[in-house]
């Protein structure tokens, strides 16, 4: 029978090419010109859908590592929450960049006007000390306040899928989206989480 650390290396190689394989396929389509026939929402829709689906994985590591007693999964956290800022970042760099030509004015008056926007900005502005401490200097340096701050992924998560469901003209997959961080969020509750694994 394979060891948990098997388990974690098989999952770690697993996680590196899904996240990088979206990349992969984003550099091709570009280079080929096989974007659709407006490449800058291409690349934000993409950018962005890939974003959420890393950062709600990265959500899921800890409560189901917790219920299945599988531990390890817990160390895939990491990973997936950095993998998922660097698509928040190619996706903040194709907005500014590409669709607002870095004009300082149009893009403060995009904050201002869409909501969507604002609400994307300030899950980026949550996600970026959790990247920056990612490290294990880091961890240690700040000690138990680490942890706290780590627990600033929830209101960015609640924030992302904001910023999706202001965005969406049919709510129904950021609403599927809200209900799984519900559930997450509901998994954290270590009664509930006994009972779950009594069952
Ligand atoms: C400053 C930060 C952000 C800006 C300016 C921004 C901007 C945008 C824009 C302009 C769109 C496309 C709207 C359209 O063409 O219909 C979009 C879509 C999207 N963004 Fe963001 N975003 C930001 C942050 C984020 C973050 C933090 C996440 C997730 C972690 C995210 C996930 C998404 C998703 C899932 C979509 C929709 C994809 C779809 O409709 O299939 N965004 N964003």
């Amino acid at each position: 029978m394979s060891s948990p650390s098997t388990h974690l290396r098989q999952a770690s190689v697993g996680i590196h090419l899904g996240a990088l394989f979206p990349l992969l396929l984003l550099l091709i389509d570009s280079l080929l010109g096989r974007l659709s026939v407006n490449p800058i929402q291409d690349l934000t829709l993409r950018t962005g859908q890939v974003a959420l689906i890393l950062l709600l994985l990265s959500l899921s590591c800890t409560p189901l590592g917790r219920l299945t007693g599988w531990t390890w999964m817990v160390a895939l956290r990491k990973p997936l929450g950095l993998y998922s800022f660097l698509y928040v970042s190619l996706h903040l760099l194709v907005f500014v960049g590409l669709d607002y030509g870095l004009d300082g004015l149009l893009i403060s008056q995009a904050i201002a006007e869409k909501r969507y926007v604002l609400a994307g900005l300030v899950s980026f502005l949550l996600l970026l000390p959790l990247a920056a401490t990612s490290t294990r200097a880091a961890q240690r340096r700040l000690g138990r306040w680490w942890r706290r701050l780590h627990w600033l992924v929830y209101p960015a998560a609640i924030a992302a899928l904001l910023h999706y469901l202001w965005l969406s003209k049919v709510a129904r997959v950021p609403i599927l989206a809200a209900a799984l961080l519900l559930a997450l969020l509901l998994l954290r509750i270590p009664l509930l989480r006994q009972r779950l694994r009594r069952r």
